[in-house]
């Protein structure tokens, strides 16, 4: 589509994202004809155990893969399609008026360190585009690891874009399976910084599910009610990824319950609540020495996705940074709304031919286009 196609138009665009938590799909609908970005409307759909059990296993080597990547690439595009379907009606207005959709898809795999670094998303964006009547922008992260880049994280451009101030220095920590951080100094001129710190909620989600089979720690109540051990979190900090310098970027892929088994095989002899509590101290201890350790001297730390409702996590971070800490909710945006609106915005800049990744983040060569257009 040529440029000036895009011009005098409205600029209504959707966000999908499902993060490394694989809890449920994010999709929102924002105008960004204004200044700021307007947030029209907001669909949350948990996955179906079942597909959540499939993506599970797919985030892992095992039997038959490609067999079941192909099917479960198809069922979360009817997912997605569905998502999108419930967030136009609920928000009364017509495919036709949507520019496109930034699809992120499910991320299986991400593997920035391997001898040929690779990432995969699934969640067909052909079947989204036929099924939706509406342009699709998809695959995002392989253009930026092929420039040379972690692929991730991606969302920093908008903040960039929309949450930085030219009067504080600001961190932006989403808290999803995984914790990234972006650097927002106050002058333009100096570079963004961002990278995965590390756990958010995953090790905390993987515990749970295993000893109570529930999905998450409700307020973080199982954790607060457990005590840190000093020599639990020893092992679990002892990690090189916690050592590498940015960029760099992680996933369930590391921080599961293997990994746990492996850096404590004695996990056995504590008590399961104390293990929830080390977990989480392990993500907020990880969260502060990043923040600290790369911008000490920031003002304020802007909270969002998930992990701001654990309020156990939000504790530790409060008393750990020397900064304000708040979430996004105060400069309007809703904390779990934040990445499906990052997604939108880089759909935006892709059907406008203008870059997504910010290469001081993730390393890339260069700055680039990112995506793949399917039309509508
Ligand atoms: N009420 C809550 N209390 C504590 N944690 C919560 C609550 N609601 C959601 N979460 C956490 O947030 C996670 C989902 O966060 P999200 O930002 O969607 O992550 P991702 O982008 O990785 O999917 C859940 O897996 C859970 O750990
Ligand atoms: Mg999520």
């Amino acid at each position: 589509m040529p440029d000036s196609d895009l011009e005098d138009t409205e600029a209504l665009y959707i966000g999908l994202m499902s993060g490394t938590s694989m809890d449920g799909i994010d999709a929102v609908l924002v105008d960004f004809a204004q200044p700021s970005p307007k947030l029209l409307g907001h669909h949350y759909r948990p996955w179906p155990e079942s597909v959540q059990h499939t993506l599970r296993q797919l985030s892992l080597p095992g039997d038959n893969e490609i067999e079941q990547m192909g099917l479960a690439d198809i069922a979360v595009a009817n997912h997605f399609a569905e998502s999108v379907d419930q967030l136009l009606r609920q928000t009364g207005i017509p495919a036709h008026r949507i520019q496109a959709i930034g699809s992120h898809g499910q991320t299986i795999r991400h593997r920035p360190q391997a001898t040929s670094p690779f990432t995969l998303q699934i969640g067909d964006p052909n079947s989204l585009a036929e099924k939706t009547g509406i342009t699709v922008v998809g695959d995002f992260r392989r253009r930026d690891m092929a420039a040379g880049g972690e692929g991730a994280p991606l969302a920093t451009g908008f903040h960039a874009a929309y949450l930085a101030s030219d009067s504080e220095f600001r961190v932006i920590l989403n808290l999803g399976g995984i914790a990234n951080i972006t650097l927002l100094p106050t002058d333009a001129t100096s570079k963004v910084i961002g990278f995965d710190t590390g756990p958010a909620n995953t090790l905390m989600d993987s515990w749970i599910n295993h000893s109570q089979q529930r999905s998450f720690d409700a307020q973080g109540d199982w954790a607060a009610s457990g005590e840190e051990q000093e020599e639990i979190l020893r092992c679990l900090l002892a990690e090189d990824y916690f050592k590498r310098p940015p960029p760099k970027s992680t996933g369930p892929e590391l921080f599961n319950l293997d990994w746990l088994a492996q850096r404590l095989p004695t996990y056995d002899s504590y008590r399961p609540e104390d293990i929830q509590a080390s977990l989480c101290a392990l993500s907020s201890r990880t969260i502060v020495q990043a923040i600290n350790r790369y911008a000490p001297d920031c003002d304020r730390v802007i909270c969002c996705g998930g992990g701001t409702m654990n309020l156990t996590l939000m504790d530790q971070l409060q008393q750990g940074l020397n900064a304000t800490v708040e979430t996004t909710a105060r400069y309007g945006i809703a904390p779990d709304q934040i990445e499906a609106m990052a997604f939108a915005w880089l759909a935006k800049q892709t059907l406008h031919k203008q870059p997504g990744n910010l290469p001081s983040v993730t390393g890339a060569r260069h700055a680039v286009i990112l995506g793949a257009i399917y039309q509508a």
